[in-house]
Parts: C-alpha cells; structure tokens; sequence
C-alpha cells in the first residue's frame, strides 16, 4: 500500500520511505537483498565491491562480535540488548566484479515491482578502477551509485585495499572524476574519523555528489581480561546505540555549513524508526541501517518502517517535514537560559 507520507527526496531520487539497508554482509547474496526490498525498506544498498583481492579476502578474514555493557562476548542474535556494541573486522564481496554488477542489475530491476532502489555500491580503491566500475554500473542501469570513500580500515587494511579519505581536496578530486564519468545519481559515503566532517561534506557537494552519507565507522580496541590480547586480535570497526547522537551531531552541523539544498544520509547508530526520525530530525533525508539489521534481522527494517510510519501518523507529519527541525532549533550555549546553580543538582548527596 502506497504511503505518500512517508516519501523522501534524496536530491533527484525519491524514495517511498527513508529507511535504507544499509551495505554489510547480509546484502551479499541476492537472497539478502531480496529479503530488505521485502521488507520494505525504501532502499537496499549492496555489499560493497572494489578491485582489490586483498580486500576480497579481507572477508575471508572477517571476525564479528557484539558485547554487552560489562563488554562480555554475547551471542551473535536478535537477543542481543539495544545497548549492545558491535565490533568487527570486514571485507568486501567475494563475487567478480561482472557477477556482482549482473545480480546487482537484476535485483534493481526486481526492486521496481515494490517500488524499491537497490543502490550500487563501491569502495574506493585505486582511482581509475573506480571510475571505469562506476561507468559500468551506469550502463548496467543501475539507478544510484552509493561511493564509499571512508570505510575505518584503510589505515588497518593492506595498502590500497581500501581507503579513508580525510582530506576535503582529495574527495573533491574523487568525487569529480566520478561524477565526469557517470550521470547516475552518486551518494558519497564519508568517514567519520575526521574533526572535518562537514568540510569533507562541502568538498563532495562542491565535486558533484548529490547526497552525502554520514559519517562511517570509528575504529577502536577492546582489551580482553583473560588473554590480555586485543579482542579478536587486533583493532575493530565499533558501532552501536551510542553512536546516535554523534551521527547526529555531524548531520546538524554540516546541515547548518552547507544549507537546506544538500540531501544528507544518516549512518551509524540506527536501530529503530524512531532512531531513523531522530537522524531525521538532525537533518537526514534518509537513513541506513545496516549492522543491527544483520544482527537482528531483515524485519527489523520493516518494524522501523512501521514504528516511523506510526511516530509521523501520530503527530500528523510527512517524512520530509521533520527534516533538521532539531538541527535547525539548536542554539548556542551563550543563549541558554541561565539556571542558576543547577550543578548541584548533579553531584552525589
Ligand atoms: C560487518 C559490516 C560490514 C560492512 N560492510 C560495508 C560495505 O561493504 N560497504 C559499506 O559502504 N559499508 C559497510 N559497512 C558499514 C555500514 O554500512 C554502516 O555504515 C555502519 O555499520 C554504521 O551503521 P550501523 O550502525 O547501522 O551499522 C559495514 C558494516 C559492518 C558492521
């Protein structure tokens, strides 16, 4: 049943809700992306692909762990709490590129009957590969490209595997090289890793980008008590719950740099559709959920779609009104009220 309340505009691309699966290892085979477009996610973005075999067998490698709040291992399920920490290293697809573009076609084409996109998705790599992949993806008829240039592994990984762009003249010399290639639709997905953000932002607009996604993972390390080792031996790629609000933070900021014309995605930290309206409410357009859908399942993205559907019906709102209403309201801590003495209220009795 067609929701138009819950329609979103990502620039040029409209999506039927803001819901997006976002890229990790449930969207490798065709299956798991059949599983998120029934689901009803608005889109399905695939597991990533580059030309690197390092970062191929980079999944080979893979480890996964999710932790509770005493950073126990628990079981990898649905029954993991919301407060749970996910740590992990990955990789990319381990389909050939011709492969990964034929079932990636194919399932776009599918997605139509439900009103779905399934978005094209590279890692970049070496410069000149990811130009003539992301060609290719454009005369495949794919209809969005996603072009991750901030995965948290580049300084982890092999050289070249995959990278970690951190500097604004740089993406503007990816982005530009892309976008002279294709007219597809390109979604630049930025890391996180940076006190730039929003300057990383600006420079993927300025080259071309049509939407930017925001902001991917950070790197940590988690000492286990019994080995006295790193967990699972070396550094990770963290996420979780408390990733939310810095999500947020970067969408506002960079909505309150760049202005209202520049569609921004949320990533990192969703886990709900009130998660996805908070993300919303901080200037996303539309937003990825990807690990907890992994962990938890792909109905997951339908409860979200629902619980977001129910949140809007509720105040009698569209998806695109709340869109940085909360950014947008955010003042500065010199025109707060003053409370006077209110400290004491926070300190141990
Ligand atoms: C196991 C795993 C694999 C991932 N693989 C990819 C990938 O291939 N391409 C990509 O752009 N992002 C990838 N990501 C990043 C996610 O798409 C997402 O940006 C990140 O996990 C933060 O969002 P979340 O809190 O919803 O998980 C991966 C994340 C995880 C946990």
């Amino acid at each position: 049943m067609s929701k138009p309340h819950l329609e979103t505009h990502i620039g040029p691309v409209r999506l039927k809700n803001p819901v997006i699966a976002g890229s990790a290892e449930h969207l490798i085979d065709a299956e798991g992306v059949r599983r998120a477009i029934r689901a009803g996610a608005g889109a399905v973005v695939v597991k990533s692909t580059n030309e690197s075999q390092t970062a191929r067998q980079q999944l080979q490698q893979a480890e996964y762990a999710v932790l509770d709040e005493n950073w126990n291992r628990i079981a990898w399920d649905a029954s993991a709490p919301r407060s749970a920490v996910v740590a992990c290293r990955s990789g990319l697809t381990p389909q050939p590129f011709d492969a990964w573009l034929e079932q990636t076609a194919t399932l776009d084409r599918e997605a139509r009957n439900d009103d779905c996109i399934v978005v094209a998705s590279i890692i970049l790599s070496e410069l000149n590969h990811a130009v003539s992949m992301a060609r290719q993806v454009e005369q495949a008829g794919l209809r969005v490209l996603e072009l991750n240039i901030g995965t948290p592994y580049a300084s982890q990984a092999a050289k070249g595997a995959v990278s970690t762009e951190l500097k604004p003249e740089r993406i503007a010399e990816i982005v530009s090289a892309v976008r002279a290639a294709i007219s597809l639709p390109v979604w630049v997905k930025i890391t996180g890793q940076s006190e730039r953000v929003p300057d990383l932002a600006e420079a993927a607009f300025g080259a071309g980008g049509d939407a930017v996604v925001m902001a991917g993972r950070l790197l940590g390390l988690i000492p286990d008590l019994e080995t006295q080792e790193p967990l699972l031996g070396t550094t990770l790629g963290v996420g979780g719950i408390w990733h939310l609000p810095l999500t947020c933070q970067w969408l506002a900021l960079t909505r309150s740099k760049l202005g209202l014309g520049r569609p921004l995605i949320g990533t990192n930290g969703a886990q709900s559709g009130l998660d996805v309206a908070r993300m919303m409410l901080a200037g996303a357009a539309a937003v990825e959920m990807s690990s907890q859908v992994m962990l938890r399942g792909f109905e997951l993205l339908r409860q979200a779609v629902n619980e977001l559907d129910a949140y809007l019906a509720r105040r009698g709102e569209n998806a695109g009104d709340i869109v940085g209403r909360a950014a947008d309201t955010r003042k500065s801590f010199a025109q707060m009220e003053v409370r006077q003495d209110n400290w004491r209220n926070h300190i141990p009795r």
